[in-house]
């Protein structure tokens, strides 16, 4: 057991060469400054910065400017076909409602015959209502320093639409209920180089990679810790994120090969994950270390 957490460790360090870059750029100075100043007092300064930023950020989260966004997103017509989400989009309340739809997913849609997360049934919408090319959205799907996809603004309106309300998954839905066993199964399945599942590091109390604790998604309490702030405006790298995204970077820090981007495997996995969070109240989109 130590052994394995130390590989753990061992493995998380290597695996993060996003964050390291992204801390890197962060830090670096403008020219004139690093001339003046030792390396030491340029990384005093940035962590400075760095925590006045977390306070300005506690007081008006980050996520609200993407909500805009969205919303402005969500009400335009948009995409080939000329039609808004708003008046074409069923996220499972009828056409349209927002109001309590994302703590209410994912849920089966008998339209798709398919059970969907809030971000795959956006998706979805986007490409059956307004014409847009699924590949297209999928060869993009994830924010970076540069770009902040429509799909994330999308997803995070909607999840500010379900602020302080309870998560409630309908897992008395056959067909949700098969979706919870399959996710809570390839939850536990371990393969890859190193034999991991997503239980290695989240199926136990206490678990911690350097000096993050790795929630337990098996209890109520782990799995919120995994839904609350999500989508979440990520610190490390200044982006907005959606739970797609952390789906598909565990199944890296894994050694998986990543699902596909709105796949049935990541909407299994979230209905196991949210699932067992049902009952706790949702805060709406955060942010992230
Ligand atoms: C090698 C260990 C490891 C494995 C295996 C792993 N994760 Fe993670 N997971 C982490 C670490 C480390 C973090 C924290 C990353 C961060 O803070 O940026 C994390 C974060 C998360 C979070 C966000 C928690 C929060 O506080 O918001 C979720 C949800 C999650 N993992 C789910 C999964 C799922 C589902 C799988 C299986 C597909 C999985 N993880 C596999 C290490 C792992």
């Amino acid at each position: 057991m130590k052994y394995r957490i130390a590989l753990m460790a061992a493995l998380a360090l290597a695996m993060l060469p996003a964050w390291a870059q992204s801390k890197k750029a962060a830090a670096k100075p403008p020219a004139a400054k690093a001339a003046q100043a030792p390396a030491a007092e340029v990384k005093d300064a940035a962590t400075l910065e760095f925590e006045k930023f977390r306070a300005e950020m506690e007081d008006s989260n980050p996520a609200e400017l993407f909500e805009m966004k969205g919303e402005e997103q969500w009400k335009s017509k948009r995409g080939p076909k000329n039609v808004s989400l708003a008046e074409s989009c069923d996220l499972g309340l009828g056409i349209g409602k927002i109001e309590g739809a994302y703590v209410r997913m994912p849920r089966y849609f008998a339209d798709a015959d398919a059970v969907m997360d809030a971000e795959r049934r956006i998706v979805w919408c986007m490409v059956e209502k307004q014409g847009f090319k699924f590949d297209d959205i999928a060869s993009k799907p994830f924010a970076n320093a540069n770009f902040t996809p429509d799909i994330t603004n999308l997803v995070t309106y909607v999840a500010g639409h379900s602020r302080n309300m309870k998560l409630d998954v309908p897992l008395k839905d056959p067909k949700v209920r098969e979706a919870y066993e399959i996710g809570k199964e390839i939850a536990a399945y371990r393969a890859g180089p190193y034999d991991f599942s997503c239980n290695t590091c989240h199926g136990s109390d206490g678990k911690r990679i350097r000096m993050q604790n790795l929630p337990n998604l098996s209890t109520p309490q782990g799995a919120l810790k995994g839904v609350q702030g999500w989508p979440g405006y990520r610190m490390t790298g200044g982006v907005m994120l959606t739970h797609q995204w952390r789906m598909g970077d565990c199944f890296r820090q894994q050694r998986f090969p990543q699902p596909k981007y709105a796949s049935d495997a990541v909407a299994y996995l979230l209905t196991y994950m949210i699932g067992n969070a049902n009952g706790q109240v949702y805060k709406g989109p955060g942010i992230k270390r």
